[in-house]
């Protein structure tokens, strides 16, 4: 079977996945940390794989960035591939000085600007929220490995490069640990889907500090967070 998005035969996908938004990350998590590897889909260079992790069966494939394109993939993989523990890995924008540079977050929940929860919970506010077995889990694997995380809510938002007054100002007092673009919708489509999900997220730049980091540094920063969501996964489905 195909879906408009993903060509893959029915059981190509794991229950399992780690999304990153870029698909060149997701070959990376598959020749990195996965074993019998195989390339399950590539239309549109999205692409996916699905591979083992210690003996567990984990896929990997890339959302594209913001709400809008990661809800198709969601949708897809969800709804016609079976999958059901959905773990985005990505980066965010700090907003709160309690996070530095390179933290990692482990996002309960995320507001957001955009329509699409409402469009899709009858106008009201959909609370969306981290599934909270996977939270536990990658809350545990973290500490396990001796990597600080925080814990808190962040802020979906459609636009990278917004122009909203105060919002920085109205995020801080919020409580708002960061900003990126996915996790809204992916915990607003795991709930319709009876799926599980978690974003976890490294801190790129600051917006208060302006600090950026080099793509460099990026790719490490971002080894941890797989190897957080690998050993959560691992451990939730190992029981
Ligand atoms: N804004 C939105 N998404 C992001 C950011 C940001 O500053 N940094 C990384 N992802």
């Amino acid at each position: 079977m195909a879906t408009p998005h993903i060509s893959a035969p029915d059981d190509a996908f794991a229950e399992s996945i780690l999304l990153p938004g870029d698909p060149l990350r997701a070959r990376y998590i598959a020749e990195t940390f996965l074993e019998d590897v195989t390339e399950v889909t590539a239309v549109r260079n999205m692409l996916g794989f699905t591979g083992s992790y210690k003996g567990t069966p984990v896929s990997t494939m890339g959302t594209g960035m913001g709400m809008p394109s990661a809800s198709i993939y969601l949708t897809e993989l969800t709804r016609f591939y079976g999958v059901r523990r959905l773990v985005r890995v990505g980066s965010c924008g700090g907003i709160s000085t309690d996070v530095k540079m390179r933290d990692v977050i482990l996002a309960i929940g995320a507001g957001t600007d955009s329509g699409i929860n409402r469009t899709r919970y009858n106008g009201w506010d959909y609370a969306a929220t981290a599934s909270y077995p996977l939270l536990r889990a990658a809350a545990d694997a973290a500490a396990g490995m001796g990597i600080d995380t925080h814990v808190g809510n962040l802020h979906s938002s459609d636009l990278f490069y917004n122009s909203y007054n105060n919002a920085l100002e109205i995020w801080q007092r919020m409580g708002v640990l960061a900003v990126e673009m996915e996790a809204a919708a992916l915990y607003a489509i795991a709930a319709e889907e009876g799926a599980q999900a978690l974003a976890i997220v490294t801190v790129s730049d600051h917006l208060v500090t302006e600090e950026q980091t080099s793509s460099d540094e990026r790719e490490r920063t971002f080894d941890q967070m797989v190897r957080i969501a690998l050993e959560a996964i691992h451990n939730l489905e190992q029981g």
